[in-house]
């Protein structure tokens, strides 16, 4: 068995070149200027609070009304203006030279920056925030945040539009490769620890979208319906610790409706929970288009308006703020937020300087993350690893031969040298999917040099099989493209790739299939095949970590951060709510859909916990992956006082790895919770043969309830069980924590 792992020889196939456009930033002023004669307010000793108020009492009305929304569609619109100075990016707020206030440029960036064909920049795809997540690693998530936010300053924008933090209630969703899985804890500390990562290199940071934006169908006219205490304990708790940890720049407020009132116009959202309770010191910008009034929005919490064409922010909000409709305080509190944040972030006093996009270096960084987060399922007779021979190897579908898939939408990354599958000029189209020049078949074969390599599309189950019939190994190759805009109607793998793998496996009981899906898939064909590895869309290093993983010189070691249901009916909603009674087929556009109630009866019961609440045996749980040695877990113990829980974890097989050990606690039963909460978890690197101890701090809020009545979070006194296992569904260890009233 080799160890865990190699060193890694980079070989990029490609050259780019970045083309340096004349789109001047006002970085001029503080980097300039004498700070303590002209402009006092550039005194780094100064607080950003301060260093806002003091450019906020220097500024005429008009100039703090054009900070609040931005300038329209620009790039995102064919045929929409330009705006002059813009970088190109998404979003433009232009700043106030004469005070030394640099632009915003925003640019999507949610696994990688987007639209770099369009001034034929390069930009590193990374694996998919969902597989990210599934490293359940907070240091390869900062990583991944770096490598968004060290490539945000070499192409000059200042601020990262990113950061999605949607709970998994739908495993249909179409943006769950952007998010980071069903719980709380586990999405909170990813998200939050990427959004640190892009604002250790000054450059502003987002958390999005604020909230309930859980399913694309109907995402304009959705209207979500769920009680409050359910909502701070589950989707608010995941944006509450991310927050904490990544002081985020900005909150993007979600299209959807809660309660009534859209997200970017919610007073509960957002003034009372978000600043109020959360204590968030940036500013709420609108998703685009997400702005549906002035007063009401500017009154409620809604700080900029983007893209801004809308007019609800500009003209419109000047008058009410001459009518006294909204308060000047409140327009300067608008002001101060996004002005403290630019300080805050460093974007005044460090703004970005153009540099070339350091591509081997950000390839390196995504396969690192990649093989931190793909996700062995199923290894039946130690099919895997593989072991370099003469042998045969069928590969089969998705372009295996060229390439790795990646998401689509607002999250698409352009990759270099066109779409890998199907080269053409300029940047991808929306909706279709694009892969990326990481192929799994040069890297297989990169492994295994003596053997024969066969490749078929898979189009035509029968020649698939006949291939698989003549090798001795088959491996299919399974995706699901998934886009922002729109979900997939069900669990089931697309185009026919269900009886594909059927046919593969009935020809070879040798098949091993690899996914490259957004989320959870259902698998009717899993007890026929032998092995099962989930690689989400890995990213640009995709095939290269695939490959050290198959061969094992990677051991794996990432754990699902969603659950897998078998089917559709073991679902909350068996069917995407909105799509009832659309026939199948339909395209699936959230603008096709009527305006309805969306009631979440399950609670704050996302994911592992409805299937143990209601006593379902899932396809794969929660935290489940394997690995290519084994664990033992022993002596539990906690200390009621720190709330800390110890225990030892054990290297017990033939080869180095990594463990994710987990922490669950089950409240009270005053709590009536009838599921555990994940508390606490680590990944635990062990050689073989060796144990450690591991004590992990069980997160407050895991422990805790929210009450409504007194807006707060409280912890019940009583008996908390306490597990700790490699994953939801095994949990060997057991203890109870006593909380004394
Ligand atoms: C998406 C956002 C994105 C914005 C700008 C919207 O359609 O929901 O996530 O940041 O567009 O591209």
């Amino acid at each position: 068995m080799p160890s865990c792992r190699l060193f890694q020889v980079l070989s990029l196939s490609f050259v780019f070149a970045v083309i340096v456009t004349s789109s001047l930033d006002s970085r001029a002023a503080c980097v300039q200027d004498d700070p303590n004669t002209t402009k006092p307010w550039c005194n780094k000793a100064l607080s950003a609070d301060e260093r806002a108020d003091m450019v906020i009492g220097q500024m005429t009305l008009d100039e703090k009304i054009q900070m609040v929304h931005g300038t329209g569609w620009g790039v995102l619109r064919p045929g929409a203006p330009i705006p002059a100075g813009s970088n190109f990016g998404a979003g433009f707020m232009p700043g106030i030279p004469r005070l030394g206030i640099p632009n915003i440029d925003l640019a999507d960036s949610a696994v990688g920056v987007r639209m770099a064909a369009y001034q034929s920049r390069y930009a590193t795809l990374l694996p998919s925030a969902l597989g990210a997540a599934a490293s359940w690693d907070p240091g390869a998530a900062f990583l991944y945040g770096d490598v968004i936010g060290r490539e945000l300053r070499a192409q000059g924008f200042n601020m990262s539009i990113g950061g999605g933090v949607d709970l998994m209630r739908e495993p249909r969703n179409g943006r769950n490769f952007e998010y980071a899985g069903e719980d709380p804890l586990l999405a909170g500390t990813m998200v939050g620890m990427l959004e640190k990562g892009v604002l250790s290199e000054h450059v502003m940071n987002d958390i999005k979208h604020y909230a309930l934006n859980d399913q694309e169908t109907g995402r304009n006219v959705v209207n979500v319906l769920l009680d409050k205490k359910a909502l701070r304990e589950s989707d608010l708790l995941a944006f509450e610790i991310s927050i904490a940890i990544a002081d985020p720049s900005g909150v993007m407020c979600s299209y959807n409706l809660y309660e009534g009132d859209h997200a970017c116009e919610n007073d509960y959202l957002l003034n009372q929970v978000l600043k109020k309770d959360l204590k968030f010191k940036g500013w709420v910008l609108s998703d685009w288009g997400a702005t549906h009034s002035t007063v009401k929005a500017a009154i409620n919490g809604l700080d900029q308006d983007m893209p801004g064409d809308d007019n609800y922010f500009s003209a419109p909000l000047k008058k009410s703020v001459e009518d006294g409709q909204v308060p000047m305080s409140r327009l300067n509190d608008m002001v101060h937020r996004i002005l403290r944040s630019m300080f805050a972030a460093g974007v005044v006093d460090e703004p970005p300087i153009r540099t070339v996009v350091d591509p081997f270096r950000g390839r390196e960084d995504a396969q690192h993350i990649a093989e931190e987060s793909i996700v062995l399922l199923k290894n039946s007779g130690q099919i895997l690893p593989l072991k370099p021979s003469a042998t045969t190897i069928a590969l089969i579908g998705s372009h295996a031969d060229v390439g790795v898939l990646s998401g689509g939408g607002s999250a698409q990354v352009d990759a270099p040298g066109g779409n890998a599958a199907n080269p053409q000029p300029g940047g991808s189209k929306w909706g279709q999917p694009v892969y990326f020049p990481s192929s799994p078949m040069k890297n297989i074969q990169a492994k295994s040099p003596q053997a024969t390599i066969k490749y078929s599309d898979g189009a035509d189950p029968t020649a698939a099989a006949s291939l698989a019939r003549s090798s001795s190994l088959a491996i299919v190759f399974a995706n699901q493209f998934m886009s922002e805009s729109m979900d997939s109607p069900t669990l089931s793998l697309p185009n026919n790739q269900d009886a594909l793998i059927e046919a593969v496996a009935a020809a070879n009981p040798n098949t091993v299939v690899v996914l490259e899906t957004g989320g959870p898939v259902s698998m009717p064909w899993v007890d026929h095949v032998k092995g099962v590895v989930e690689m989400w869309y890995p990213g640009i290093g995709g095939a290269q970590a695939l490959a050290n993983i198959l061969f094992g010189d990677v051991n794996p070691s990432g754990k699902l951060p969603a659950t897998f249901a078998r089917n559709e009916v073991q679902l909350p909603h068996p069917i995407v709510p909105g799509l009832e009674g659309i026939p199948p087929g339909e395209p699936l556009r959230e603008r096709n859909v009527k305006p309805f109630d969306l009631t979440y009866n399950e609670g704050a019961k996302v994911g592992y916990k409805w299937f143990e609440a209601t006593n379902k045996q899932p396809l794969f749980p929660f935290g489940f992956g394997l690995s290519y040695t084994s664990y033992a877990y022993s002596d539990i113990a906690v200390d009621d006082t720190y709330r800390t829980v110890h225990f030892t974890v054990r290297n017990t097989g033939q080869c180095a790895g990594t463990e994710i050990a987990q922490v669950y606690v089950t409240l009270p039963s005053a709590a009536k919770e009838d599921y555990k909460r994940l508390a606490a978890f680590q990944r635990v690197k062990l050689a073989v043969g060796e144990s450690k101890d591991v004590t992990l701090t069980l997160h407050p809020l895991t422990l805790s309830v929210f009450n409504t009545q007194q807006n707060g979070w409280r912890l019940l006194p009583g008996d908390y069980t306490v597990t700790a296992g490699s994953s939801s569904a095994d949990t060997p260890l057991k203890t109870t924590l006593h909380v004394r009233p």
